[in-house]
């Protein structure tokens, strides 16, 4: 293994890791930090997670689940993913990182209703597919990305009670005043289909990298 957690592969190539994709993208241990601090979460469910570990800096539990090859890869290396984890998690946090090599569209191996965060980031129609495996009560953390943010803001059984800001690296959430968030800049009312249909978000007013919505047990 290379200093930074990197498998060598044969002819000197490194396999890509949470390590190389921290490095591409950034690293969201703040956002996930932040999360703790606001509902300390204890089971994260992550569709479409690719490489990205830094849940399991913060949360105790997290299942990743991913169609990609690299990814199953890197999750199988249990050694290299606890190498590039250590040293980086909060008390009690990263000691269970389960992956799943699958597509969440489909029917998953876990149980329904068992999480109390879902992640959305960048992966398509997470809470379409997946809003069965939250508990009531739990969380959606979901961006504009690929939509799935603003289909969440128009399920009646979502709340919003954060928005997610990221500047210079560092997540903050905003719990206050959220009526200013989620206003769709053209006047047209937003429609879920196509919404679906693009893989596009809608623009609002007021951006954020991403939400945090509440499953309400009760919305009638
Ligand atoms: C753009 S990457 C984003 C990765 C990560 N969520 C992030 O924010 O950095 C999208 C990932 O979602 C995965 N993905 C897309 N559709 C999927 C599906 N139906 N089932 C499982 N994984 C899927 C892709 O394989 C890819 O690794």
């Amino acid at each position: 293994m290379s200093h930074d957690g990197r498998e060598n592969e044969p002819g000197g190539r490194t396999s890509p890791s949470w390590g190389s994709y921290r490095r591409s993208i950034g690293d969201r241990t703040s956002l996930f930090g932040a999360l703790r601090t606001e509902w300390a979460p204890m089971k994260a469910l992550y569709p479409g997670s690719y490489l990205d570990l830094s849940p399991s800096t913060a949360i105790p539990s997290v299942t990743y689940v991913d169609l990609d090859r690299r990814a199953a890869r890197y999750f199988a290396e249990e050694s290299i993913v606890r190498a590039e984890i250590e040293g980086r998690t909060q008390p009690g946090a990263g000691t269970d990182i389960a992956f799943h090599h699958a597509d969440y569209t489909k029917p998953l191996p876990i149980p329904l209703a068992n999480f109390d965060l879902l992640i959305s980031l960048y992966a398509g129609p997470v809470w379409d597919h997946c809003r069965q495996y939250l508990a009531p009560g739990g969380l959606l953390l979901a961006n504009t990305s690929h939509g799935d943010a603003s289909l969440a803001a128009l399920d009646p059984s979502l709340q919003l009670v954060a928005a997610v800001h990221h500047r210079a690296g560092v997540y903050r959430l905003d719990t206050s005043d959220l009526d200013r968030y989620l206003i769709a800049k053209r006047p047209t009312a937003p429609d879920a289909d196509a919404i679906r249909r693009q893989g596009r978000g809608i623009a609002y007013t007021k951006t954020a990298f991403a939400y945090v919505f509440r499953a309400v047990e009760d919305h009638r």
